[in-house]
């Protein structure tokens, strides 16, 4: 398949020595980590980790107490959720958070809330309608009464509609049938083919691993091991404890 040009190639993202946490309780504990332009990173870990917490982190949801941030090498520990946007880091939250009131369109659509190029929003939702033609069919329809893989679906379209260079996916497979599973990894490598960076929360790690050219193990709020995924794919210690394998 030939690479389709990219306008912008994705930020490099760097974290290093992240600490974070919610009220007196920290959960993040020295996390570096970093994703390069074009790569599909990772992040496996148990229930409680600190996964999605080090994702609010980097889209500016909750505070980086210590440690930094930089896009492009430029400090973004302080940066407001759509600085963040706008240095091209999109974020797909754990339960897909749409607005379940509002359309699959409108959805979308508040996925470019920060873009004044009207017709390359409109062009780029016709891209989104032909990547998911399920939301072209359903794009009158309420958010809230799609099925839980048209939802995941809508989130992923709607983080594209910020044309990010870096995608943050946490939890991209919870509650959907493998097929769907599949389709959803079939796209996102095409759109990495063609340049998108993906940081990828996964509870199926296995399927991590496939897709992820990287990953970072996190347990209880630091990073315990990183490496390629077939390095960690073939590690004894990331099989038992992540994969149930022996
Ligand atoms: N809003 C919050 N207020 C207080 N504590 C929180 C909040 N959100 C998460 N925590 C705590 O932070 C820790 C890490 O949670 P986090 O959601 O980041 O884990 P996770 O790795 O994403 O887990 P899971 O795989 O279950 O999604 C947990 O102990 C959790 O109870
Ligand atoms: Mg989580």
């Amino acid at each position: 398949m030939s690479t389709p040009s990219v306008p912008t190639p994705g930020p490099k993202l760097a974290a290093k020595g992240i600490t974070a946490g919610y009220g007196d309780v920290q959960v993040l504990w020295d996390i570096t980590l970093d994703i390069a332009p074009g790569e599909i990173v990772a992040i496996v870990g148990s229930n409680g980790a600190g996964k999605s917490t080090f994702m609010r982190a980097a889209s500016g949801l909750i505070p980086i107490r210590s440690g930094s941030l930089t896009i492009d090498g430029l400090d973004m520990s302080r940066a407001a959720p759509a600085d963040l946007v706008r240095a091209g880091i999109a974020h797909v939250p754990e339960g897909r958070r749409l607005f379940s009131a509002m359309s699959v369109r409108d959805n979308l659509l508040m996925g470019a809330y920060l873009r004044d190029d009207k017709a390359e929003v409109a062009a780029d939702l016709e891209r989104m309608f032909a990547m998911f033609p399920i939301l072209k069919e359903r794009q009158s329809q309420d958010a809230g009464t799609l099925s839980g893989g048209e939802q995941q679906m809508c989130a992923i379209g709607r983080g594209l509609m910020a044309r990010p260079g870096l995608l943050m996916i946490d939890e991209l497979s919870l509650g959907l049938a493998p097929r769907i599973v599949e389709e959803l990894s079939d796209r996102l490598r095409e759109i990495n083919r063609a340049g998108l960076a993906i940081l990828l929360v996964e509870q199926d790690v296995i399927a991590a691993l496939e897709l992820a050219h990287r990953a970072f193990v996190v347990d209880r709020g630091r990073v315990t091991l990183s490496g390629t995924a077939a390095a960690l794919s073939s590690n004894p210690a990331v099989r038992e404890a992540y994969m149930g394998l022996a």
